[in-house]
């Protein structure tokens, strides 16, 4: 639909006409992109608030309804119905593949799981107790070292190529990150067995003797890889963009995305929300958090909840809250106390004005946690699959990004209050 609707800027003497874009879903926007060479002012919005960084056909969502879809399909459907695989076709590739397009995209994926040998030894430079976060910011990086043939970004096969291979490696390398942390062997990807299962496999069998996922893990593990695999212009998406906007590689560009996603304010959360719940350790304690929660003075914040878009529920946390009924009572820990507090917590946040006044419910980090916990994971690596789950977003974004012929590098300007001219004082004049 061509975009006719102007809105009038009007600031001292002058007053400027400013195109107004329509969506297909969510807020129009302001094209501003003239307003500086028109009206030699900048727009101000730190934490991007009220800002729409980019075009964008793959994710949206609606934070007052508590929607997400991709490429149209709600995140429910998708989690009930589809596979990770599946819904990383349809993010790169905009539609569902036909059973022939899913066939041949899990052979592509499967058959580039294993990493270049010589990558064994990068780990092998970094302590065994580092955060495995640390080594998958440096291994990934380190991926454009060993994979020239798909770093030229201008070639659209070259970069078909590196979207394979990033959602194909990134589970392999996240396993291998867990195991060298824990002093065991590396686990090499098999091919027989569907991507959760491989990843589980990769992270718990040891040559001693072998692992056999449970079906209802490996669905559970699937699950949450979907719940994570893309979320619209989040901080490390963000990140990914403007790396690419300078034309670095897209290992590079993914990395920067990890490093970014590791803040606790962010994909961090997971691991600082479940230590937060056994720092809390019973549910007759939840009143003192909820005060610190409540206390200005106190930077004390209850990780896994509010959100920038969601001011209602996050619909992945209700996905995943029913995924982690499944798999406690599956494990038979059912009356898992982490769990206990996390349900508890949740009930009293949700009846206090203060939580429901600023909109703050769960997000995804709530109770994902909880299941990777049961399942056996450390909390250190619950970024780490995170990370890997997110791949798929941020290259699909990137590749959106790259193929825009009107892609131009990002480069924001600023509200400058710092000193004004002033002539250098030599030292004995000071
Ligand atoms: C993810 O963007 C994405 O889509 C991210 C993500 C994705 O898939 O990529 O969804 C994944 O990062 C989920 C969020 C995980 N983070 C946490 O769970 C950490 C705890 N949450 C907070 O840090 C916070 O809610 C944020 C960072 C998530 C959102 O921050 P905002 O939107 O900038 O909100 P804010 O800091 O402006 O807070 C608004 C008010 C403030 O009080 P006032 O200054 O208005 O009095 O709400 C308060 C905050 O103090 N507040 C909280 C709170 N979150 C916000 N108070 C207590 N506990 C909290 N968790």
């Amino acid at each position: 639909m061509a975009d006719s609707k102007t809105a009038t800027l009007t600031f001292d003497d002058k007053s400027i006409e400013l195109p107004v874009r329509s969506p297909s879903a969510g807020p129009e926007v302001i094209d501003i992109g003239k307003l500086y060479a028109q009206g030699g002012v900048f727009t101000h919005d730190p934490g991007f608030t009220s800002t729409s960084s980019c075009e964008s056909e793959i994710t949206f969502i609606d934070g007052d309804k508590g929607e997400l879809l991709h490429r149209g399909y709600p995140i429910d459907q998708l989690a009930a119905k589809s596979h990770y695989l599946e819904v990383c076709y349809l993010l790169l590739y905009g539609e569902l593949p036909t059973a022939a397009q899913l066939e041949d995209f899990e052979a592509r994926v499967t058959n580039h799981t294993m990493v270049h040998e010589q990558m064994h030894n990068f780990f092998r430079g970094f302590r065994r107790d580092a955060h495995p976060m640390a080594t998958m910011v440096g291994v990934v990086g380190a991926m454009s070292a060993f994979y020239h043939d798909s770093t030229d970004i201008s070639d659209p096969w070259q970069r078909e190529v590196a979207s394979i291979r990033l959602i194909a490696k990134l589970p392999t390398i996240a396993a291998m990150a867990y195991k060298y942390s824990i002093g065991q062997p590396f686990v090499y990807p098999r091919n027989d067995l569907d991507y959760a299962s491989n990843f589980l496999r990769m992270c718990f069998a040891v040559p001693a003797e072998e692992y056999i996922p449970d079906p209802i893990l490996s669905r559970a593990m699937d699950r949450i890889f979907t719940l994570h695999a893309d979320h619209e212009q989040n901080a490390s998406t963000s990140t990914v963009r403007l790396a690419g906007s300078s034309g670095a590689n897209p290992f590079a560009c993914i990395a920067a995305g990890i490093a970014c996603l590791w803040g606790p304010a962010h994909g961090g959360a997971n691991q600082a929300c479940l230590e937060m719940l056994r720092e809390i350790g019973t549910p007759d304690q939840i009143p003192e958090y909820i005060a610190r929660a409540k206390d200005k003075d106190d930077p004390f914040r209850l990780m896994g909840f509010g959100h920038r878009v969601y001011k209602n529920f996050d619909p992945r946390a209700k996905v995943m809250k029913e995924s982690a009924d499944e798999v406690l009572d599956l494990l038979g820990v059912e009356n898992n106390p982490t769990l206990q507090v996390a349900k508890e917590l949740e009930r009293v946040a949700l009846e206090d004005s203060y939580f429901v006044d600023k909109k703050l419910y769960p997000n995804v980090d709530f109770y994902s946690g909880i299941i990777l916990d049961a399942m056996g994971f450390p909390t250190a690596m619950f970024t780490p699959i995170f990370a890997l789950s997110r791949t798929v977003g941020w290259i699909s974004q990137w590749k959106e990004m790259i193929a825009d012929p009107k892609n131009k590098i990002g480069r924001p300007r600023q509200l400058y209050t710092g000193a004004t001219y002033r002539d250098y004082v030599d030292i004995e004049n000071r």
